[in-house]
């Protein structure tokens, strides 16, 4: 595996390669990660995994300083994973400054759900992954569902910006007790990893009921906030039903139409936010 820091030394070793599939991350890997450099590693022939603890997608008062940082860790996971290329970038190689040209997505995607309490950072985001993606030229890029509104509004930069990659989405990968896997799971003592696993399991409260043919998304989100209200050590900051493509609000869900909606949560539990989510009528990401 070939480690990058700068640049226009990986640009000039990826130059005239094809097939690149890129994962693009803030390391702290865990499974996660690793389910999507293995589902890069099967449909691509050069597999490009970057580290970059991005200042701009974390606003004041949040966990830049104390996010977790695990190098060695996470060189060893790149490396069984088959990954060719590390590219572990620094806001000094990536000419971050606070002048610098941001790319902003539209209003309607980033004042819903998490870009109501964390403004600004879906332009952190998607400045970053433009900038990496410019650097990179994948074929490919490699994304997980358990973050639905980034994934969402990525799509659509691309999109709007007519960057050719592809956008392959993966399905979130879960511990055992249902909790979904993040970087942010480390700052949990034992006993909020025991309650963490509560709003996965609010969520399928409601897709119980939807099972059961409840299709009208109050009492969805209802079945959810019922569900977690039963935890008082978490404090709900929201759980929404959105379309999974344009993160509207929806009023209604139709199996006959074919919508697909996200049903998420955000809650805190102590200072830890952690965010999950189901998509409704189920379809594998793709
Ligand atoms: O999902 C993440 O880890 C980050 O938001 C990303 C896409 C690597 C951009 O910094």
């Amino acid at each position: 595996m070939e480690i990058f820091t700068a640049p226009q030394e990986l640009r000039d070793y990826l130059r005239g390669r094809s097939g690149i599939g890129f994962v693009p991350t803030m390391g702290a890997l865990h499974q996660g990660h690793a389910s999507l450099i293995a589902r890069a590693r099967s449909e691509c022939p050069m597999v490009v995994v970057s580290i970059f603890v991005n200042p701009l997608q974390f606003g004041p008062g949040e966990d830049l300083n104390r996010y977790p940082r695990s190098p060695e860790m996470d060189w060893q996971l790149c490396r069984a994973g088959g990954a060719d290329v590390l590219f572990c970038p620094t806001a000094e190689t990536l000419a971050l400054s606070a002048s610098m040209t941001q790319v902003v997505p539209p209003l309607s995607m980033t004042s819903v759900l998490c870009g109501r309490s964390r403004p600004g950072h879906f332009t952190g985001v998607s400045t970053i992954v433009v900038k990496l993606l410019e650097i990179v030229h994948p074929q490919r890029v490699y994304l997980g569902q358990k973050d639905g509104q980034q994934v969402a509004i990525l799509r659509r930069v691309l999109a709007d910006l007519h960057l050719e990659v592809d956008l392959r989405v993966c399905p979130t990968v879960r511990l055992p007790s249902g909790l979904a896997m993040s970087s942010r799971n480390q700052y949990l003592s034992a006993a909020e990893l025991a309650i963490a696993p509560e709003l996965y399991k609010g969520l399928q409260a409601a897709r119980v009921a939807f099972d059961r043919g409840t299709m009208d998304p109050a009492k969805l989100i209802e079945a959810v906030q019922l569900h977690v209200a039963q935890f008082p050590a978490l404090t709900v900051d929201y759980v929404e039903l959105v379309d999974a493509i344009s993160l509207s609000p929806l009023t209604e869900l139709s199996l006959t139409t074919g919508i697909l909606a996200i049903l998420a949560i955000a809650a805190k539990i102590g200072s830890t936010r952690l965010i999950d989510n189901l998509l409704l009528p189920y379809a594998s990401p793709t």
